[in-house]
């Protein structure tokens, strides 16, 4: 049995500002937004109590699909990283980032660079953006990390993988098929249609599921939407569970989900996966988290006998 946790958009305390300077550029409006909102719905005190919980839980690997930030400021990177320096050591969390991480364009050192042991193995580091999607293997799972967050314009959350990582994902997807092996392609923004308005959508999402239908892949996390949310892609093998989680630090707000987080926990037999996935939301009056229901769900491996004869699947 291997468990993992995931976890999504965060959006931890901004630190102070030193200066408006920062801010002339889109970050404006966002701060605006944290300021009249944000920091209102996402709260230390939920955090604390997530941290607790996830201590109590101690899965074996933790997964965070994006937005830590909320304008992308350098000191909101360095903050990051020592919140998830208390999470847990490198090798047992992994991150990819969301939009809010990528709202204006910010050298990689003083950006995601700052959690580049997160996204990356010591024998493989990841040295800038052109390293995604990056692969951590742990236990039986290996964990493919896409980043789909780049600059947008004002009043726009939309995010786009690329031509580019879109070609390594579906190399790196066929060189990790094996019966052995659990892919799960970690991605921020939901890679299913109508999910997302049109300025919140991934822009290349069908070219994503071409890629998943292709080369099969036997999970894909992501957030962004703020709420829990299940659905499945195409895979040479049958199909692939979507899952989506709320943001794991709001507290309940004009109708959105409250804070909530999936553990997983994964077991195989000869011919397929067994993936237990537990609901753990925030028990609002008493700021800690709660089993709120569970669910489970069988899972096909990719092997060579799994998949249909070619000239059924290319029908
Ligand atoms: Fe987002």
């Amino acid at each position: 049995m291997f468990t993992f946790a995931h976890l999504s958009d965060l959006h931890l305390p901004m630190p102070a500002l030193s200066g408006w300077r920062p801010l002339a550029n889109k970050r404006i409006l966002g701060y605006l937004s944290y300021q009249l909102k944000r920091k209102n719905v996402h709260r230390q005190s939920v955090l604390a109590a997530l941290v607790e919980d996830l201590r109590r839980q101690a899965p074996d690997h933790i997964v965070i699909t994006g937005d830590l930030t909320n304008i992308a400021l350098p000191e909101e990177f360095s903050a990051a990283a020592w919140w998830l320096e208390a999470l847990g050591p490198p090798e047992r969390v992994t991150v990819v980032p969301g939009n809010h991480d990528a709202l204006v364009a910010v050298p990689w050192p003083r950006s995601l660079g700052r959690w580049a042991p997160l996204m990356s193995d010591p024998g493989t580091p990841l040295h800038d953006a052109g390293g995604f999607p990056f692969v951590r293997r742990r236990g039986p799972i290996a964990l493919i990390g896409v980043s789909s967050a780049c600059p947008t314009p004002p009043f726009h959350a939309s995010g786009r993988v690329g031509d580019d990582q879109l070609a390594r994902l579906a190399r790196l997807l066929e060189q990790l098929r094996a019966p052995s092996v659990f892919r799960v392609v970690l991605i921020h923004h939901p890679p299913i249609g109508g999910m997302m308005t049109h300025r919140k959508r991934l822009i290349d999402q069908a070219a994503f599921r071409a890629v998943i239908e292709r080369a099969g892949a036997e999970l894909v996390l992501h957030g962004h939407h703020h709420l829990f949310s299940q659905d499945a892609l195409a895979t040479p093998a049958g199909t692939a569970p979507v899952l989506g989680v709320p943001s794991a630090s709001a507290r309940r707000h004009l109708g959105r989900q409250h804070a909530g987080y999936h553990v997983c926990r994964l077991a195989a037999d000869a011919a397929s996966w067994r993936l237990e996935i537990e609901v753990r939301g925030l028990a609002e009056a008493e700021d800690r988290f709660t089993t709120e229901r569970g669910f489970a769900m069988t899972i096909p491996n990719d092997s060579a006998d799994s998949r249909p004869p070619a000239a059924m699947s290319a029908g």
